[in-house]
């Protein structure tokens, strides 16, 4: 809990993504901005320009001496991905509270270390799943809770993208700062939201991956096999003229399907129905859930733990398309 009516926030990272955090945060009386950091000093000025309600914050080309010279409650961290371990490490060993991009980590060993560090230091760890957030699939994962699809046998997922052309020459096609492709960025919403809908947990998984001439994963065919048997066909497609995403859910006793926004479900005996825009979930955010959460005044939705659960899938995917067989998760 912080002492000060306020949530003081500081940014690490003020490229195309802080827009919307910072559209968020702009919204919440109990949270202020109060530092912005950024290597390239042009971006923290375009944010500026954009929001003038910023314009006296104060401006750093280096996190760690705005984490030192700067008193806040709490950091989020926008950059490029791998540089975000460090960035949050530094921030919770400071004692800030910390909010990060996805992925939350491109290596396992670091996504445990930060779940480990916040937990012990009872500071909130979360990581900016915006589905988390959004009716649509706030509404699948209660259906799939509520038992009405029965338990879980098949999901399949497709994600497509206009990622490789419209990602060329920037840091998402280099692996020293994006720690992989497609299937680690936007990947990792879809990654994420088969995790977190279902509650499934991945004991297998075999991935095939299209370089498509990159450095880094462009299309990926992943193929996962859950501890209670269950099966997911997943298709991230980083080389594609549009973006488009599908969800199917396939349960004992039904299904429930996402299909660019909109809800469908499937019932036992084969009949179809939609489901209206009116969706019975209030929207939120992850900024928002993050400073109630600080402020303890609500839970977690997308906490640390589920960043860890994605890079755990998506670490042996690479290694399982590395290797050409098979990865067993835990082994
Ligand atoms: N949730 C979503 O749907 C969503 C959408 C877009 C991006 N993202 C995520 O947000 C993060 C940032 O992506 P983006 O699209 O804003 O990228 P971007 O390239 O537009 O912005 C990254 C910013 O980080 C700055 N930066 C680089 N190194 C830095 C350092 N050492 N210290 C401080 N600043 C540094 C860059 O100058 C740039 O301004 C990534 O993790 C990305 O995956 C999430």
């Amino acid at each position: 809990m912080v002492s000060q009516s306020k949530v003081r926030i500081m940014i690490v990272g003020c490229g195309g993504i802080s827009f919307m955090h910072v559209n968020n945060l702009i919204k919440l009386s109990n949270a202020e901005i109060v530092g912005l950091c950024d290597v390239n000093p042009g971006n923290i000025r375009r944010l500026k320009d954009h929001f003038p309600i910023l314009e006296k914050v104060r401006e750093h080309s280096d996190y760690r001496k705005m984490y030192d010279s700067t008193e806040a409650d709490a950091v989020l961290v926008l950059t490029p991905h791998t540089l975000h371990f460090n960035q949050a490490m530094d921030a919770l060993n400071k004692g800030m509270h910390v909010l990060i991009e996805k992925p939350m980590t491109t290596r396992v060993e670091h996504a445990k270390k930060l779940v480990e560090k916040a937990s012990k230091e009872k500071r909130v760890l979360m990581v900016s799943y915006q589905r988390h957030y959004e009716p649509p699939f706030r509404f699948v994962k209660a259906r799939i809770e509520s038992g009405s699809i029965g338990e879980v046998q098949f999901v399949t997922s497709l994600l497509t993208q206009e990622w490789m052309r419209l990602t060329r020459g920037t840091w998402r096609q280099d692996p020293e700062l994006s720690g992989g492709g497609e299937l680690m960025d936007s990947g990792s919403h879809i990654v994420d939201f088969i995790l977190w809908s279902t509650g499934l947990k991945p004991s297998e998984v075999f991935a095939q991956v299209d370089y498509r001439g990159c450095k880094v994963d462009i299309n990926t065919s992943l193929t996962v096999r859950f501890s209670n048997g269950a099966l997911a066909s997943v298709s991230i497609v980083g080389d594609a003229p549009c973006f488009e995403e599908y969800h199917a859910i396939y349960g004992t006793r039904g299904a429930v399907f996402y299909d660019n926004g909109r809800i469908r479900l499937l019932d036992a005996e084969g009949s179809f129905s939609t489901i209206p825009l009116k969706m019975p979930f209030e929207p939120s955010n992850p900024d928002r859930n993050f400073v109630m959460s600080i402020l303890g005044l609500e839970k977690p939705e997308s906490p640390g733990e589920c960043g860890l659960r994605v890079i755990e899938l998506t670490e042996a995917a690479l290694e399982s398309a590395r290797r050409g067989e098979k990865v067993s998760l835990g082994e």
